[in-house]
């Protein structure tokens, strides 16, 4: 007879093998530490750490404590208070419900538990490797203090994979972060090697507890994000657009009050930027999303760091929409006051010549009678300038220029051909024209490319470009979108284009120098989703086809520009996410010149 093969694991060695999945360097250790202190009720944590954990994690809360019973049975696997049965899994709220993480901690690990369930009557549980040693009385307040030394002491291969103490310390920062963020209402202190390193009172917001963390410097860059959409709810900060990249980038998740790491989701939240940051500039990112608790499973990750939802796809659109209104309601603005005059139902939006400055640089086929009437300035046109079919609006002509007494935008002042400025109530206001009227283009390309075609110019005498092979691709594979945004285009044999009509957004435009810079940018560029290449192309398209410092504007292309900034949903940010606005306050210049 053989002898059997199989053999069921010792508790022992079982939990150790549980150990590598939950605790895998000090950090991890400590999440479950202190979550098992809050899922204790506790209002106060305090958490000592030597040598970044690796020689002691302690921990001590103010919650429940526990019973000579059940502080034994605690460090039995899946011993547990938490749920009793599989449907308590569904919408469980505590941290904890899976009664491994003791266990496994204890068998890698010399751990004493010191707790009370009401002051002055208490137990300690000493244990080593999995192993109780002893059990005493002690006299201690309510609540538990748990002290894990000498982590994977009995396990060498774990040992061998731990980083320096540094290193171990940081990762224990974050997660004391992560924890202190998810719970602001409950006090913190950390300290490292007999130094205080947090002290964390309670937080009525989430930017008060941001600050208390990282500095209010870092929370005075975030803007708030709340929204609501069907049964989710997103909730937190985000970066301003001009601050992104200044300093050390800083995410946050959590779903339905669990703290989670998710890139989909991040990556859902950048997505909002995309017009307002250059490719590759990070965010930060704190977001709490709160969803049907039907609708998220949080038992597929071991340290319960991931949670799946039944419908990613909504939860990333939501995300997505709730930082990008988030941008949008961000007002530099506010400041300059165009949002204040032009938004919805605004007075001057009906009035018909306003009316009709800002549809020329918004929504409505652009026409040369417009006011941005070409310059003098004629070697900055086109060659094929002269055969527009219908004549532009010379600069002289009353049309171009009026500006009706009845329509409160200031007096607008050009400087350095680059800027325009004016006063309001709060200071002066600098607003970088071509910054500006990139961000108006950009959102019109953008409602043309998404909502449909934009009426064209045609040319009198078709425009021939040609391209290298690589923009010759960048064409074919643009082809249809560049036609929906009015470049009507015909290849023409090899790598000749035969250009039939332009988008028009103003008189002044360089069509062919836009087209062919266009194609250039483009080429090589290859983006998964249709928005996204939207997004690219109106962006490049804007880029090329906005006024360009140096372009003279005149009072009425000036009062044009102003106003339909202040319509778009970004006025503070142009595309690549540089201010189109600066404002130097009353107060500020008032500094500046002694007199406060
Ligand atoms: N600080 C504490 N205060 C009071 N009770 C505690 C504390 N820490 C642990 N316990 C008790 O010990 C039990 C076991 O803890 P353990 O962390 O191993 O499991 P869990 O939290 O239930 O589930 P999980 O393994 O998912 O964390 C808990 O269910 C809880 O009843
Ligand atoms: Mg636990």
């Amino acid at each position: 007879m053989s002898p059997a093969r199989i053999a069921i694991l010792p508790p022992v060695v079982a939990d150790q093998i549980a150990a590598g999945e939950v605790v895998e360097r000090p950090a991890s250790a400590l999440k479950e530490l202190v979550e098992n202190a809050l899922d204790a009720g506790a209002t106060a944590v305090d958490i000592v750490v030597e040598e970044g954990g690796r020689s002691l994690l302690r921990v001590s809360d103010d919650g429940c404590g526990m019973s000579r019973d059940d502080a034994v049975l605690s460090l039995a696997r899946h011993a547990t208070s938490k749920i009793r049965d599989a449907a308590d899994l569904v919408g469980v709220a505590s941290f904890g419900f899976r009664g491994e993480a003791l266990p496994a901690i204890c068998s890698v690990s010399q751990l004493l538990i010191e707790t009370a369930p009401h002051d002055g009557e208490g137990t300690a549980v000493r244990a080593a490797g999995g192993a109780v040693l002893d059990v005493t009385e002690v006299a201690r307040r309510r609540g538990t203090t748990i002290t894990v030394a000498q982590l994977f002491y009995n396990a060498p291969a774990r040992q061998k994979f731990l980083r320096g103490a540094r290193s171990e310390w940081r990762a224990v920062l974050d997660v004391v972060g992560v924890v202190a963020l998810t719970r602001r209402d409950v006090r913190f202190t950390l300290s490292h090697d007999g130094r205080q390193a947090l002290a964390l009172p309670i937080a009525t917001s989430l930017r008060e507890r941001v600050a208390a963390l990282w500095g209010p410097a870092f929370a005075d860059r975030l803007l708030d994000v709340e929204d609501v959409r069907g049964a989710i709810q997103v909730s937190g900060l985000a970066e301003r657009p001009a601050d992104v990249g200044t300093a050390s980038r800083r995410t946050f998740l959590s779903v339905n009050g669990r703290p989670i790491r998710d890139p989909g989701l991040i990556r859902a939240a950048e997505a909002a930027y995309r017009s307002t940051l250059p490719a590759g500039a990070r965010p930060s990112l704190l977001l709490e999303i709160v969803v049907p608790s039907a609708t998220v499973d949080v038992n597929v990750h071991p340290a319960k760091a991931e949670v799946r939802f039944t419908d990613r796809w909504i939860v990333e659109r939501a995300v997505e929409e709730a930082v990008r209104r988030a941008l949008g309601t961000f007002d530099a603005s506010a400041a300059l006051g165009v949002r204040r005059w032009t938004m919805g139902g605004s007075p001057w939006a009906t009035d018909g010549a306003a009316a009709a400055d800002v549809e020329l640089l918004r929504a409505s086929p652009p026409t040369p009678e417009g006011l941005f009437a070409p310059q003098a300035r004629s070697e900055s046109r086109p060659d094929v300038s002269g055969a527009w079919s219908a004549e532009p609006v010379p600069l002289d002509d009353p049309r171009a220029t009026e500006v009706p007494r009845d329509v409160p935008v200031p007096p607008l002042l050009q400087l350095r051909r680059m800027y325009l400025m004016f006063e309001h109530d709060d200071g002066v206001v600098l607003i970088d024209q071509h910054s500006a009227h990139e961000r108006v283009l950009y959102e019109r390309f953008m409602g043309t490319l998404e909502r449909g075609e934009a009426p064209s110019q045609r040319l009198l005498f078709p425009l021939t470009l040609h391209l290298t092979p690589a923009e010759s691709d960048a064409f074919e594979a643009n082809r249809t979108m560049l036609a929906t945004l009015g470049f009507q285009v015909e290849g023409f044999g090899g790598h000749t284009l035969l250009v039939h009509s332009v988008p028009l957004p103003h008189p002044r435009f360089d069509a062919e120098r836009c087209l062919r810079d266009t194609l250039a940018t483009l080429a090589g560029d290859r983006d998964a989703s249709a928005h996204a290449r939207h997004e690219r192309l109106a962006a490049t398209v804007a880029c090329k086809a906005a006024i360009k410092a140096g372009d003279e504007l005149s009072q009425g292309e000036m009062r044009a520009l102003f106003l339909a900034l202040g319509d778009t949903k970004l006025p503070a940010h142009d595309v690549h996410g540089r201010s189109t606005i600066v404002q130097l306050s009353w107060p500020e210049l008032e500094r500046r010149f002694g007199r406060q």
